[in-house]
């Protein structure tokens, strides 16, 4: 199966996550490719190139959206910028039929934890995507990698036998 990940991180921690999720998809046979929310120009700018996500998202059997929560506008709780761009953008149909799963990154210190999950189901469910498995929520990784690292792999667990039901 054709698995894309496409993550949104500030601190890095959003792209850790996504490779240990690759490994464990890889070992069971999967293709991966992971996909950064946000490239930099030539001239050094962020950007998003809507029109090559789109045609990614498509051409996958199941995509992973993967979010760190941050502090956007002056508003905590929020999913990366880089999603904020792709759910303005985005019409009502491109994810129609598409499966998905969502995991995100936070800190229980911070009042709206792991808020991006939240906006990362809306996005996906709003744009009639199907979502197969609960979404994962990990804690301050950082400090609780051995924990993350056991809910990652129990996740995955879950998440290929999602896949094979539907
Ligand atoms: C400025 C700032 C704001 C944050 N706001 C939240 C928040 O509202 N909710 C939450 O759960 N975590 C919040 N966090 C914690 C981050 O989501 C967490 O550190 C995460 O692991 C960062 O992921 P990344 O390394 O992929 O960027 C915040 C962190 C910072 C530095």
């Amino acid at each position: 199966m054709n698995i894309l990940i496409v993550y949104g991180t500030y601190s890095g921690g959003t792209l850790s996550v996504a490779h240990e999720i690759e490994e464990l998809l890889k070992a069971s046979g999967h293709t991966v490719t992971l996909q950064n929310i946000l490239t930099t120009s030539p001239s050094g700018e962020y950007e998003y190139r809507t029109k090559d996500l789109l045609e990614l998202l498509k051409s996958n059997d199941l995509v992973i959206f993967g979010s760190c929560t941050w502090l956007e506008d002056g508003v905590e709780g929020q999913m990366h910028s880089g999603f904020k761009l792709l759910d303005k953008e985005l019409s009502t149909g491109p994810l129609e039929k598409i499966r998905c799963a969502v995991y995100g990154l936070g800190d229980r210190n911070y009042a709206h934890f792991c808020g991006a999950v939240d906006q990362l189901e809306k996005m996906v469910t709003g744009r009639r995507g199907k979502l197969i498995t609960p979404s994962l929520r990990i804690d301050r990784y950082f400090f609780n990698t051995d924990k993350a690292l056991k809910d990652i792999k129990d996740w995955v667990g879950q998440l290929s036998k999602s896949v094979q039901r539907t």
